[in-house]
């Protein structure tokens, strides 16, 4: 798996990344309905505050992704400005598992904080996962963090 590229993704690799997440819905159960790449690939191309890197083999399959969404703070007199990022879908195919690209994927994302002054990283980690974010040097968040749901999806 050395050969495979983590790179940005760009307009053109739009499809791709609708097809890696349609994979993941199809693995969690999901049905997935007529028209769901366009209306995907749609809203991922119009969504500029987002950050996605790709997982490409040599021959352009793409083979994995992290994408996550960029919220920027407003501006404070008592910290300073920046963003922070939460993680919306981590998948690597399954016939690529276990070969360091989830890893590969998170330092890339890693790596784009810190180039991007960027300071903090958040997301849902599915039970499977966690000892691959804990590697990358996620933490339990505080205590103080509190969430509201409208029902229980
Ligand atoms: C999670 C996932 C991206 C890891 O990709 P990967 O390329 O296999 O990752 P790495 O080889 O860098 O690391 C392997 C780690 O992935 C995790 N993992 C393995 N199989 C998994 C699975 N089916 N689902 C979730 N996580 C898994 C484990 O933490 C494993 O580490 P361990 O062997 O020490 O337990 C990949 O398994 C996947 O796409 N799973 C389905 C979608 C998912 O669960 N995404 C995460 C949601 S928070």
């Amino acid at each position: 798996m050395e050969d495979v590229a983590i790179r940005l993704a760009e307009p053109r690799d739009a499809f791709a990344v609708s097809a890696l997440t349609l994979q993941d819905d199809r693995e969690c159960g999901a049905v997935v309905e007529p028209g769901f790449l366009d209306r995907h690939a749609d809203a991922w191309l119009a969504d500029r505050a987002r950050v996605t890197f790709l997982a490409e083999a040599p021959d352009g399959r793409p083979l994995g992704m992290v994408t996550a969404s960029v919220v920027t703070k407003l501006p404070s007199s008592r910290r300073p400005d920046g963003c922070w990022l939460y993680v919306s879908l981590l998948f690597v195919t399954a016939d690529a598992r276990g070969a360091g690209l989830g890893g590969r994927l998170l330092e890339a994302l890693r790596e784009w904080c810190a180039e991007n002054g960027v300071s903090r990283i958040r997301l849902n980690a599915a039970p499977r996962a966690r000892s691959l974010y804990a590697r990358a040097g996620f933490t339990q968040p505080p205590d103080s963090l509190m969430e509201w749901r409208a029902d229980d999806r």
